[in-house]
């Protein structure tokens, strides 16, 4: 006898103001390194999304607002032309699956190098060198000690997350996603390990919060704030932004934007091997009474934990990661209780196909 699967509340439509999704299943933003020279989207970025439409809701890989603020090797832009033109194929091919799709904006701070932005010095909040190694064309590279920033340079900045944001639209992008977590430029203002400042960026929570909210203000004022959405990540301590006081940061932070109608909030959960002392764990649960509006859940999660979180009402959507890598159809293979393949880490940000679009649904597996 056969049994019929289980219906999953993650599977459900789900429908906000802002919102409308076929289901409750969000592709995380993930870095894949496949972009042209020119920071364009190549049409196997258009192949590789079009797979994952499987979720409601794609959030599209970490994009440069700016050639300052270039954080990766072979990491997509959306400030020029030919970048806003090239990824017109990766959001129709996901609006003809009934998906909707949004653009992550990064600006990476210390975390980028001149050898990657054309020679712009890397900036930060303070003139703090960030420990450790990036990859450029010349292969591992130290990090370089990046310039502060001027209160005129934070302003041109705030606007060109604007500007960002109104070229994702024209894109044919839904809203995007401010990446204000993993210890980039938004993250290196909350972090008073980062941020040294003593003028009105720096300081008390509300100081650090500053760029932040003035960064949300301006692309919601630009795009509206339906389209607009905020990633964090209270506990997760990349790129050495630490804090010594993480939960003041944050609740101010999140109080401030609680019930403004931002399309959602993006919380990380931490690992739970690295969580910091006096931290609680799960993210989602210890912010959601304070949060009035749409809230996003990832790291690590399972089926059963995401079924958890929306069965609470902790969380209103549940992200994937790695698991959507190696698993095109990671929706489907939930509703079947089917095993999950596991993704080749080795292939994360190689460049090629290999790794990327070749892993096959549980159908084409089936062949
Ligand atoms: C290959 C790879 C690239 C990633 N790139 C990004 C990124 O561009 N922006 C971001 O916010 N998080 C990025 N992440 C973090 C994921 O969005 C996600 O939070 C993390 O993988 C934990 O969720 P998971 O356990 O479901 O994979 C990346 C993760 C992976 C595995």
């Amino acid at each position: 006898m056969t049994t019929a699967p289980a219906t999953l509340r993650m599977l459900e439509p789900f429908q906000s103001p802002a919102l409308q999704l076929k289901n409750r299943i969000v592709l995380a933003p993930m870095t894949r390194s496949r972009a042209a020279a020119d920071g364009s989207a190549v049409p196997m970025m258009a192949e590789y999304y079009r797979q994952r439409a499987t979720a409601g809701l794609l959030v599209a890989e970490a994009t440069s607002i700016s050639p300052e603020g270039i954080g990766y090797i072979s990491i997509p832009g959306i400030y020029t032309q030919a970048q806003v033109e090239s990824w017109r194929a990766v959001t129709e091919a996901v609006h003809a699956e009934g998906s909707r799709i949004f653009l992550q904006l990064l600006h990476g701070g210390r975390i980028g190098h001149r050898s990657l932005s054309g020679g712009i010095q890397p900036v930060a909040p303070s003139a703090l060198r960030p420990e450790g190694i990036t990859y450029t064309q010349a292969g591992p590279t130290e990090f370089e000690t990046p310039r502060a920033l001027t209160e005129a340079d934070i302003a041109r900045i705030v606007q060109d997350y604007a500007q960002a944001a109104s070229n994702a639209l024209a894109a044919g992008f839904d809203g995007v996603e401010i990446h204000g977590a993993n210890g980039y430029l938004p993250n290196q203002f909350l972090s008073d390990v980062t941020n040294h400042r003593t003028d009105a960026y720096g300081g008390s929570a509300q100081n650090r919060s500053r760029f932040v909210l003035e960064v949300v203000l301006a692309v919601a004022e630009t795009i509206g704030w339906g389209r607009t959405a905020l990633r964090l990540s209270p506990h997760n301590y990349n790129n050495g932004a630490s804090h010594t006081d993480p939960i003041g940061t944050y609740e101010y932070l999140i109080g401030q934007l609680s019930g403004q109608g931002l399309a959602y909030l993006h919380l990380m959960e931490g690992d739970a091997r690295k969580v910091p002392a006096g931290l609680p764990l799960a993210m989602a649960a210890y912010f959601r009474p304070a949060y009035q509006g749409t809230i996003i859940a990832s790291g690590g999660l399972t089926k059963a934990t995401a079924e958890a979180l929306l069965a609470a009402s902790t969380a209103d959507l549940v992200a994937f990661g790695a698991p959507f890598i190696a698993n095109p159809d990671l929706p489907e293979r939930f509703r079947l209780g089917a095993p999950l393949a596991e993704p080749d880490r080795h292939t994360f940000y190689t460049g090629g196909s290999k790794g990327y679009t070749d892993y096959p649904s549980l159908a084409q597996a089936l062949v």
